[in-house]
C-alpha cells in the first residue's frame, strides 16, 4: 500500500516510524514531513493547510490511505474533502472535530450526556465574565473557546490573575477570534492523564494511558508549552481505572457524537483529571497528542495500519489491539526562549550516537547546507523504551547527554512524579 501522513512534527514522526514497520506498506509519503521523517518516508512540500493540493497529490500518486496528525486540517474539513473526492482517509470530519475546535461545544455535549467534567459557564460579554469570576473566586480556570495552540488556558490562582486573563483574551483579543468567547471553569485537583483511543463511531479501543508535562520548568513551574515530555503507561493508574474511564467517559462520548449526527472516526484524545470524586474530562482533542504519541506508539505491538483499516470499515470491535509490557519516556529538548520567542538555526549534534531502544523524534528541525539545525520551539523528542519506567527514564536522560545544540533546554523530572 501507499500511505500519506499529513504533518511534520514529533507526533507525525512517531506515526510514520510506527507505520514504517508495517509489512503491508511499500511507500510512505509525508506532507510536509521533516528531516527525521525523511529517513523513513518521502517528504513532499505541501502545507498542512492546503487541503486541495493534498487531495490532488493523493489522487495523482494513487495513495490508498491518508492519515492526519494535526488538528488544523481536520477542523478545516480535510476528511470531508478527501471523502468527496473518493479518497480514503481515516479521521474525523469537520463536524466531529468540533469536539476539539470549540470548548463550548464540548462542554455542552458533556452536560447533555452527563459525562463528568468541571462545572463551567461560557461568556461572550467581558463585563459578565468579570462579574462571574468575582463571585466564584480563585483558583479558577479561564479558557479561550477556539484553538489557541495549547496556550489559551490560564489556571488563575487569584481573582486578579483571572481578571487579567479575561482582559487579554476578550478585550485585547490576544488569541484573535478564539478568545471572543471564553469558558470559565471550576479548578480540578488531582492526577492529570491522557487517554488516547481508536474510535470507529461506536467502538472504542483505548491506548495505554500517558501523562504530559505542560509547564516549561521542573516541578511544573513556568508558563505552559505544547508539552515538555511524556511517559506511558502510568504506574499510579491501575487498569481498572482505565476500564472505568472507557466505560464512563470515552464510550459515552463516542455514542453522544453518533447521537448528535457527528459520528467520530479517528483518534479521540481525552485529557482527564483523576479527582477525589472520580475521573473528569479536562478537554478533548480530535487527534493524537503531541508528545503523548511519542511514548504511546512505541509501546503498540499491533500493526497500526491494520487498526486504521479496521477503523475505516467499522471493524474495530473485532480487532485485538496489543501493547508491549514495557514503559516509555519522552523528553523534549527545546530552543532557548521557548515557549516565548525562541532561537533558531543552531546546529544539532550527537544524533548518530543514538540507537534503539532510544528513538529521536524530530519536531522542529530542518537541514541547511547539509547540516541539521533547530527550527522550532520544540526541537527533538528523545524517547526510550525500558522494562520499567525507571529504566526508560535512565535511558532517555543518558541519551540526552550525547545530544546538543546551543541553548537547548529540557525538564529533568519527566516521569519522576510516578517514581516517588
Ligand atoms: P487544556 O489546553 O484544556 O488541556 O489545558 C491546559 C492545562 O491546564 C491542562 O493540561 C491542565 O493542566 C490545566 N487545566 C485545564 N483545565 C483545568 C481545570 N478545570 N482544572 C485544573 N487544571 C486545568
Ligand atoms: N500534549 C497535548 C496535546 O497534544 O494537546
Amino acid at each position: 500500500m501507499k500511505v500519506l501522513v499529513v504533518g511534520g512534527g514529533g507526533r507525525e514522526h512517531a506515526i510514520v516510524w510506527k507505520l514504517s514497520q508495517s509489512p503491508k506498506i511499500d511507500r510512505i509519503y509525508c506532507a510536509p514531513g521533516n528531516p527525521g521523517i525523511a529517513e523513513l518516508a518521502e517528504c513532499v512540500s505541501i502545507s498542512i493547510s492546503d487541503i486541495e493540493k493534498l487531495a490532488e497529490f493523493a489522487k495523482k500518486e494513487q495513495i490508498e490511505l491518508t492519515f492526519v496528525g494535526p488538528e488544523e486540517p481536520l477542523l478545516h474539513g480535510i476528511v470531508n474533502h478527501f471523502k468527496q473526492q473518493g479518497l480514503t482517509i481515516f479521521g474525523p470530519t469537520r463536524e466531529a472535530a468540533l469536539i476539539e475546535g470549540s470548548k463550548a461545544f464540548a462542554k455542552e455535549l458533556m452536560m447533555k450526556y452527563r459525562i463528568p467534567t468541571a462545572k463551567y459557564a461560557s461568556f461572550t460579554n467581558y463585563e459578565e465574565a468579570l462579574a462571574y469570576v468575582r463571585t466564584t473566586g480563585a483558583p479558577i480556570v479561564i479558557k479561550a473557546d477556539g484553538l489557541a495552540a495549547g496556550k489559551g488556558v490560564v489556571v488563575a490562582q487569584t481573582v486578579t490573575e483571572a481578571e487579567e486573563a479575561l482582559k487579554t483574551m476578550m478585550e485585547e483579543a490576544a488569541f484573535g477570534s478564539a478568545g471572543a468567547r471564553v469558558v470559565v471553569e471550576e479548578f480540578l485537583e488531582g492526577e492529570e492523564m491522557t487517554l488516547l483511543a481508536f474510535v470507529d463511531g461506536t467502538t472504542v479501543k483505548p491506548m495505554v494511558p500517558a501523562q504530559d508535562h505542560k509547564p516549561v520548568y521542573n516541578g511544573d513551574q513556568g508558563p505552559n508549552t505544547g508539552g515538555m515530555g511524556t511517559y506511558a503507561p502510568l504506574p499510579q493508574v491501575n487498569p481498572s481505572m482505565v476500564e472505568r474511564i472507557v466505560r464512563e467517559i470515552v464510550e459515552p462520548t463516542a455514542k453522544a457524537m453518533v447521537e448528535e449526527g457527528r459520528s467520530f472516526e479517528g483518534i479521540l484524545y481525552t485529557g482527564l483529571m483523576l479527582t477525589r470524586e472520580g475521573p473528569k474530562v479536562i478537554e478533548y482533542n480530535a487527534r493524537f497528542g503531541d508528545p503523548e504519541t511519542q511514548v504511546v506508539l512505541p509501546l503498540l505491538e499491533t500493526d497500526l495500519l491494520d487498526i486504521f483499516i479496521a477503523g475505516l470499515s467499522k471493524g474495530l470491535e473485532n480487532m485485538e489491539v496489543k501493547w508491549k509490557d514495557k514503559s516509555a519516556v519522552c523528553v523534549v529538548m527545546s530552543s532557548a526562549g521557548y515557549p516565548g520567542p525562541y532561537d533558531k538555526g543552531n546546529v544539532i549534534q550527537g544524533l548518530d550516537q543514538i540507537s534503539y531502544p532510544t528513538i529521536v523524534f524530530h519536531a522542529g528541525t530542518t537541514k541547511k547546507d547539509g547540516e541539521l539545525i533547530s527550527y522550532g520551539g520544540r526541537v527533538l523528542g528523545i524517547t526510550s523504551i525500558g522494562d520499567t519506567l525507571q529504566e526508560a527514564r535512565d535511558l532517555a536522560y543518558g541519551a540526552i547527554e550525547k545530544i546538543s545544540f546551543e541553548g537547548a533546554h529540557y525538564r529533568t523530572d519527566i516521569g519522576s512524579k510516578a517514581l516517588r
